[in-house]
């Protein structure tokens, strides 16, 4: 059912159409319309499209749930994604009246009926309009010069080819339906613009790259991947900067498609399509973890992180809105929903959480008696924290923002005002509190009783009952951990599946502690992992002794190594290692690696070999850590790559491309942390420092260590890279030997590399 005015200008029909319609005049030649002087050009009416010369992008209308928009998707992809968005405040009703016309001065205009509802400043000369196969929607002038072009408006998608400047910014959509400007915006920061920042109503800023140095971002050189897409940082530090990115050509042809995307919750994220899977693949996602986004969750909102549901409301308070928080729109906050000033008000325990910020004053008190009674008395206080240690409390007016949960609690503890009495520890209730707080402590003096005993027993007996079927791993009760490590205070490490603490059994032998950040999986499947773990037992892997599953906790128990990981000694301020240590930790770490994937019964691929996974015991003998650890996680990789926090420098180019992952991505990372044991230095300094003219490879500007070693050692001047502080102490043959093998084990094509047997 055609209309009138209906026009499919779909390119695959590669014939050029003429048509003339009225005083409708138009002319589509090799995907270009041009206007007349005397009339107006439609482009594209009711559900029409608009082709790039190669079908890579389409122009169109599309529906969501607010209406229709003009909208750029990637069309060529298996599952298109929406690109540009050109009225995101003015949809349109409907489709069938819809229609984006060129005018005879050089104006875009996206009309309804005959409304505008979106249109690109007038000029005064008639123009062409293009779309380009990078994306690009450009209006050029007879001689070809650009007019408008839609890689300046981008929305909330950052693709190769736009330039982020201080006239734009990328803006999230309000919800993943919704394309409407939502409250988060990624640009670049006055008044030195030499950094972006991720701004909460343009207003608060709660995230930033850090400046621009040495070809890096300070927090994120992860985002400059320099061998896979070139970044150019125009006129930094000026008013005049301008930043973006283009692919770099390779061997191989096309880069898989990347885009950087500022999500409707608030965190930027990099995307590497998957041809494999037929999707996108997370690189990385700013700021980690999601909780950390201002003004998420709304007021009196507690942000929980979960991916499809972040918010939840406090206990007591209930969605202010509830069609937009039940579409993925939490900003909006909860509320009490009594009379918001009751005088049987109480105080809920909130635990450990902390806030943000919020529209809130505070007055301090010397006791928690006190603090209550002052709130209780007026109804602009909505909560109050207590610090047990010294005694003082706080109390808050106005609204509170942004709750989320504290891994370490400060000793505050925060009660937020809630009807009725709360945990019945209300002013008001003091008897009832004394008495309760009283049965706490006598139950709580029975149970410490008992638990001494149940120790005692269990001391003599040992606990036959809970082994899991491999030998010699115990399960430990989160109690028990949380002694030995005396309440999580002594930190040794942090890695990308969690924190390492030091703690002491009650047999007294020392041990290291990794409490899990993001488990996946449930707790049939984390047994079964770890009993797969345990059963694997080799001189240069870390063994493990046992762990930790009850409720939410996940935590492993490790044999402790008393000198600590390798990248402590691959600081030039730090300490070195002498070269026969480092001949030993090469060996011993490819020995570790090998047994993994080529000798244990299931062929384990460890997907994070960096120096900080290589712990050196009181031997100095090397000690693979944290194998097995990608697959507890769980098999999504994207969410491990997610974990692998500025540790791009070790991912091998295949993980990026997306393809399956082989033990050849070990070897790739064993070659990259070889490269700095000879150098005796970090491949990517973070930050990066001042002695870059000193000794830094180059790259397109970047700064890389591995490329310049490389190619010292290829070219035979294996003693330019080798570390200075081994001055003439060291085995030249077996210095030359360990940098071939490295150079080996990091080209590009995997197929080349050695198997971790032959190294
Ligand atoms: C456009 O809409 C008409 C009816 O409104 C329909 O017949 C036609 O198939 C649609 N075309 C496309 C490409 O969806
Ligand atoms: C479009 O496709 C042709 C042939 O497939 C190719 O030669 C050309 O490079 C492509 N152009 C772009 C911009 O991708
Ligand atoms: C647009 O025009 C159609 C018919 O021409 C009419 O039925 C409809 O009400 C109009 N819509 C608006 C929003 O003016
Ligand atoms: C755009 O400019 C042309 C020529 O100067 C003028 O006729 C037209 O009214 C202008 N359109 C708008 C929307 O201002
Ligand atoms: C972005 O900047 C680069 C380098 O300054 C320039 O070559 C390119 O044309 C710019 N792209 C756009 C779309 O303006
Ligand atoms: C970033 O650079 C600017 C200008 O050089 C400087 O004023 C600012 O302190 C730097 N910021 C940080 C965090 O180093
Ligand atoms: C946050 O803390 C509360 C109370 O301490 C607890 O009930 C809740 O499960 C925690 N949520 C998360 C995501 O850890
Ligand atoms: C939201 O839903 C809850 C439960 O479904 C209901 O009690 C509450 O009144 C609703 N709130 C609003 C503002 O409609
Ligand atoms: C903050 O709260 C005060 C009163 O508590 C109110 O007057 C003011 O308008 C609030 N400001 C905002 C930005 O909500």
């Amino acid at each position: 059912m055609n209309k009138p005015f209906l026009l499919h200008s779909d390119a695959k029909s590669t014939m050029p159409i003429l048509s003339l319609f009225f005083f409708f005049f138009l002319l589509m030649l090799q995907h270009t319309f041009s206007t007349t002087s005397t009339s107006n050009t439609i482009i594209l009416q009711g559900n029409a499209t608009f082709q790039s010369p190669n079908a890579t992008f389409q122009l169109g209308l599309l529906g969501f749930s607010t209406g229709f928009y003009l909208a750029i998707r990637h069309t060529s992809l298996p599952t298109p994604n929406t690109v540009w968005v050109a009225n995101r405040r003015t949809p349109a009703p409907s489709l069938s009246s819809a229609a984006l016309h060129l005018t005879p001065s050089g104006q875009l205009l996206l009309t309804h009926n005959s409304t505008v509802l979106w249109a690109t400043p007038n000029r005064t000369e008639p123009l062409s309009l293009k779309l380009l196969d990078s994306g690009n929607l450009v209006l050029l002038t007879r001689r070809g010069v650009v007019s408008w072009q839609s890689f300046d408006h981008p929305t909330d998608t950052w693709l190769p080819g736009i330039n982020l400047t201080r006239f734009n910014s990328l803006t999230s959509w309000r919800t993943s339906s919704d394309p409407s400007p939502g409250p988060y915006s990624l640009r670049l920061t006055p008044p030195h613009y030499g950094q972006f920042d991720l701004f909460f109503n343009d207003a608060v800023s709660y995230w930033s790259t850090g400046n621009w140095t040495n070809g890096n971002f300070v927090n994120v050189p992860e985002m400059t991947i320099p061998y896979l897409y070139s970044f150019h940082f125009a006129n930094p530090f000026s008013p005049a900067a301008s930043f973006g990115f283009s692919e770099q050509p390779s061997d191989s042809g096309l880069r898989p498609p990347t885009m950087f995307r500022l999500d409707p919750f608030g965190q930027i994220r990099q995307y590497t399509w998957n041809d494999q899977a037929g999707s996108w693949n997370m690189f990385w996602a700013k700021p980690d973890p999601l909780c950390l986004v201002r003004g998420l969750c709304g007021t009196f909102g507690l942000c929980v992180g979960e991916p499809s549901k972040p918010c939840e409301c406090l206990a007591g308070f209930l969605p202010r809105d509830n069609r937009s928080w039940s579409s993925g729109d939490y900003t909006g906050g909860c509320y009490r929903p009594d009379a918001e000033c009751g005088t049987s008000d109480g105080f809920r325990d909130l635990g450990a959480v902390g806030f943000e910020f919020g529209n809130v004053s505070f007055v301090k008190g010397k006791s928690r008696r006190f603090c209550e009674r002052e709130c209780l008395g007026s109804c602009g206080c909505v909560g109050l924290a207590f610090d047990e240690g010294s005694g003082l409390c706080k109390n808050f007016y106005g609204s509170l923002s942004d709750f989320r949960n504290l891994s370490s609690s400060s000793g505050e503890v925060s009660y937020v005002r809630v009807p009725g009495g709360g945990s019945g520890r209300g002013f008001d209730r003091r008897v009832l509190s004394a008495v309760v707080i009283g049965s706490v402590a006598a139950f709580g003096v029975v149970l410490v009783t008992l638990l001494v005993l149940v120790k005692k027993r269990c001391g003599r007996r040992g606990f036959e009952e809970d082994f899991v079927p491999v030998l010699n791993l115990k399960v430990f009760s989160y109690k028990e951990l949380q002694l030995a490590t005396r309440g999580f205070s002594e930190k040794v490490g942090h890695g990308g599946f969690g924190t390492v603490f030091q703690g002491e059994l009650s047999d007294s032998s020392v041990v290291a502690v990794k409490r899990l950040e993001r488990p996946g999986g449930g707790e049939k499947e984390f047994r079964a992992e770890v009993s797969t773990i345990g059963n694997i037992q080799h001189v240069n892997l870390v063994r493990l002794r046992g762990f930790c599953s009850e409720n939410s906790h996940r935590l492993l128990v490790y044999e402790y190594m008393q000198n600590g990981a390798l990248s402590v000694y691959l600081r030039k301020e730090g300490p070195s290692l002498s070269w026969d240590v480092r001949f030993r930790v090469a060996v011993g770490t490819a020995k570790g690696i090998a047994y993994l994937h080529e000798e244990c019964r299931c062929c384990i691929i460890h997907c994070d070999i960096k120096p900080e996974n290589i712990l050196l015991d009181g031997d100095f003998t090397a000690k693979v850590s944290d194998f097995g650890l990608a697959k507890l996680i769980g098999r999504d990789f994207s969410r491990v790559l997610a974990t692998m926090r500025g540790t791009w420098g070790y991912v091998a180019p295949e993980w990026i491309s997306g393809v399956a992952i082989t033990t050849k991505a070990d070897v790739y990372s064993y070659g990259m942390t070889l490269l700095e044991l000879i150098g005796g230095r970090r491949n990517v300094e973070r930050p990066p420092s001042a002695e870059v003219g000193e000794s830094g490879g180059e790259m397109g500007g970047k700064w890389f260590f591995p490329p310049w070693a490389a190619q010292r050692i290829i070219e035979g001047n294996v003693s330019e890279v080798v570390d200075k502080r081994l001055g003439d102490v060291c085995n030249m043959e077996e210095v030359k030997r360990v940098a071939l093998v490295a150079v080996w084990c990091i080209q590009d094509d995997e197929a080349m590399r050695p198997t971790m047997g032959m190294v």
